[in-house]
Parts: C-alpha cells; structure tokens; sequence
C-alpha cells in the first residue's frame, strides 16, 4: 500500500559518483523548500528517494532489491521516487516491475520532484526522463549549508562514446553551465561555508561557454572569491587537456596540484576497442606537459581490466604503464557489459575468475605506487583543510593538496585550512604536526 498523505520526512539516498552526490544534495535541498524534512537517522522517512547508478554490475538488480527492503513489516511502503542512471536507463520497466515505486525520475530532470510528489499522493505514478539540462539548474533553489569541501556541477554529459561506457545514453549528451550560473553558485557556496569546491563533470575539462571560454577561465574567476582557498575539477579525459588548463595549475594558487586524468589501459589495440581515442604513448605525454608545468602534481586515474578480448600481454601493458606514472591514487574495476553499449556484444568476453585475478595484480601495483607516493611527501609542509574529526579524541582528518587523507592533533576547528609538517606515511593515509592555522 501507498501512503496518500504528503510527506513530511524524507531519505535520499545516493549510490555511484560524486556527481550524485550532487544531485542527492540538490534533492534534499529542492525537498526541504517544498517543507519536508530530513528524516532522523535510524528512523523511517515518509519519502525516499533512491538515487541510483548504472556504471556497473548488478546495478538494477540492486534497485529491485533495496525498493524491497523499504516495505514495512506491515506490508506499507514510504513514497518511493527512484532517481539517477538506473532510473533513465529503465524508466517505465521499473514501474512494470516494481508497483511500491510512486516515481522514476532521470537526472536531468529531477527538479520537477514537487509536482510527481503531489500527483502521487493522489495516487498517480509517473515517469520523467526528460533530458532537460539547463532547466533543470534554473529551477533548483539557491544552496544553503554546505561542508568545508563543497561540490559544483559544471558540466554534464558525454559525447565521447567509449564502447564500454553507460553514461552518454544515462546522462545525455555534453552540456556545459552558463559562465554566470557558475560563478554565482559558487559564491553562494562559499557564502554558506565552503573552502574548497570540486568542479563536477563527466567531462569536466571540455567545458567551455558560449563565448568559448574554457574551464582555465573558469577557475581564474572562482579564484577571486573571497574565502575560497582550494578548487578542484573532476573527472577529465586526456583529449581535453589543454595548454591553457595545464598552465592554470602552475599560475593559479588555489587550484591544487591534482590531476584525476583516466586512462582505462595501457595497450593501444585494447584502447582503440573501447574507442578512447589516444593511445597509452598520447596519454604519457599529456602527463609530460603537466609535469614540466608543474612538477609536484599528483595524478591519479581510473582502469578497466578484462576489457573484452584483453590477452595477459596486454593487461601487462597496463601494469608496465603504472609503473611508468607512479600514481598517487587509483580507481580500478573489472570490466561490467552494460546493455546497449557495443561492448556488450563483443566477442571474447574475458571469464570473472581472470578478471579477478588481474584485478588484484593490478591493485597491487596501484597500492605500491599510492605508498610511495605518500612516503615521499614526508617531511613537506604543506596546507591541509579539516573535514571532520578523527577516530581518537582530538585527532582531526583533512586533505593535503595532493588529495591525501591527513590526521593530526591540535587547536583547529572543521573548516579551518591549517599549515602542517607531513610526519608518516600509511599505505592510504598520513599523519601530520600541527604548525599554525592558515590566516585567510
Ligand atoms: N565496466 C567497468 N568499469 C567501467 N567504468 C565505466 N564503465 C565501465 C564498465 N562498463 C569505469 C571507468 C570510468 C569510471 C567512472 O568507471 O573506469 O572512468
Ligand atoms: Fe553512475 Fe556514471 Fe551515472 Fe555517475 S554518471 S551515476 S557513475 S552511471
């Protein structure tokens, strides 16, 4: 049974990329305006709202299942919404298969959220995959409270098409935000607390206005907010790259010496497969231009093992290609057929335990590269932004410029950006003597 009275709580929860992590937010804050509130934690929300991923494995399965486990003992359900990729990907099957669902909304166009909740306390069930982008931002309300390190959506969307890759039917095709959205919403971030804002986008590099600015201006202008001492940008593609960008992280002091740059593999018969277009030697150098600019950078990247057809030569390409890099942090995964990707179909789809087993070597070597990373980074004084506290009494966590996670004791507060001496390295951490807060 559905509930037929409007709610007055509501749970988002979100799975997948920082980008949801975004739309969950904006969400909350769309639902918030309408007079619901953030139900208490451990207790039961009114409403629901699944926001979901399609990148890999499982993902519907696991859609099915957690509408599943929001019944009540009573066999009542909470207004269920399910929003994100799965929900554009699936749209009007979900409701087929899953009668507690009161909503499927895609991501773009999530803002109209009120009027599907209004329609289905009267009990009627809708559906919204539009692909409305710009409309969408415009009708979002203005942010409020955010955390130290807050994130913005610059662009979405992609029209690179890599063979394996969900996201250009999920999410649509590219589509930057205005240069004037952009800078007023990151005031407005600031205003409501934040130090550090990540620039989101599927593509965030080829971002580029009407006028045909690119994000390297983009960044010069957020620079100029007072009070906001650290800018991010993710996730990029090596095609993207530009002199200008790359001359940003030697010019710019806010933006961090961080570069997430994937590269999915290191063999170029298995990169022309999922239609990257570069190859593993393009990619090195890319990263040659951005080491001469700035040498200090940390690079991290995101892999695919047991692409369809990857022999045990060509995963070697890969390990060899992390060796050369010496990441400073990794995302790896097996690769997941996503339906109605040309992968999917290919032949010679490589068996799971193989995958496993690449995987793991794989991880190894990103594992090996991470821990000397941060050996490395000892003994540099360096800024650190406090996030939230640690597990000891008074020991706090922030992140370095270089992404890592830092512990360290002292007098600071969430939100502070503190000056400290890097003292030890873990193999996914380090710990830190407190120096003196940063004056801003
Ligand atoms: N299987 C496994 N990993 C994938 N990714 C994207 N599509 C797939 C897939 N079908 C990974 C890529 C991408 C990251 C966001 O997710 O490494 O960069
Ligand atoms: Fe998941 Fe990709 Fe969609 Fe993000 S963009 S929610 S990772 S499918």
């Amino acid at each position: 049974m559905r509930p037929t009275s409007p709610p007055r709580t509501y749970r988002v929860k979100s799975f997948g990329c920082q980008m949801n992590v975004y739309d969950g937010e904006r969400m909350a804050e769309l639902l918030g305006e309408q007079g619901i509130t953030a139900a208490i934690e451990g207790e039961a929300a009114d409403l629901v709202v699944l926001n979901t991923c399609h990148i890999r494995e499982k993902a519907v399965e696991k859609v099915y299942s957690d509408i599943g486990r929001l019944r009540r003992p009573d066999g009542t359900s909470p207004l269920i919404a399910v929003a994100g990729c799965v929900a554009q990907a699936e749209g009007k099957e979900i409701m087929r298969r899953a009668p507690a669902v009161s909503m499927v909304v895609g991501p773009q166009a999530y803002h109209r959220l009120p009027g599907m909740i209004a329609k289905a306390v009267e009990g009627r069930r809708a559906v919204d995959v539009d692909m409305p982008v710009q409309t969408k931002f415009d009708a979002l309300p203005a942010r409020r409270k955010v955390g130290p390190s807050a994130f913005l959506t610059v662009q979405e969307g992609c029209d690179k098409f890599c063979t394996y890759c969900v996201v250009p039917y999920t999410r649509g095709a590219e589509v930057s935000r205005s240069f004037n959205d952009l800078v007023a919403e990151a005031r407005r971030l600031v205003e409501a607390g934040a130090r550090e804002i990540t620039l989101l986008g599927q593509n965030v590099n080829a971002w580029r206005d009407a006028d045909g600015r690119g994000l390297e201006k983009l960044v010069e202008v957020l620079a100029t907010i007072h009070g906001l001492a650290r800018i991010r940008y993710t996730t990029s593609h090596p095609n993207d790259m530009t002199d200008g960008l790359i001359a940003a992280h030697r010019d710019i002091p806010q933006l961090m010496p961080f570069l997430h740059l994937p590269v999915q593999a290191g063999n170029d018969r298995v990169l022309k497969a999922m239609n990257r277009s570069h190859t593993a030697d393009g990619y090195l150098r890319v990263l040659d231009r951005v080491r001469a600019t700035r040498p200090d950078i940390a690079l991290s990247g995101d892999f695919i093992v047991g692409f369809p057809g990857e022999t045990e030569a060509e995963f070697k390409d890969t390990l060899r290609l992390v060796e050369q890099v010496g990441y400073a942090q990794c995302f790896s995964f097996k690769y997941s057929p996503r339906p109605g990707t040309p992968a999917a179909t290919m032949d010679d789809q490589i068996p799971r335990e193989v995958m496993a087993e690449r995987l793991q070597r794989l991880q190894e070597a990103l594992g090996v590269s991470q821990y000397a990373f941060n050996q490395a980074s000892v003994g540099q004084r360096c800024t650190v932004l406090v996030e939230r506290t640690g597990r000891d009494p008074g020991q706090w966590l922030g992140k370095s410029p270089w992404l890592q996670s830092v512990h360290f004791s002292g007098d600071v507060a969430i939100g502070d950006l503190v000056e400290v001496e890097l003292t030890a390295a873990g193999p996914i951490s380090l710990s830190a003597r407190l120096l003196e807060p940063v004056k801003s």
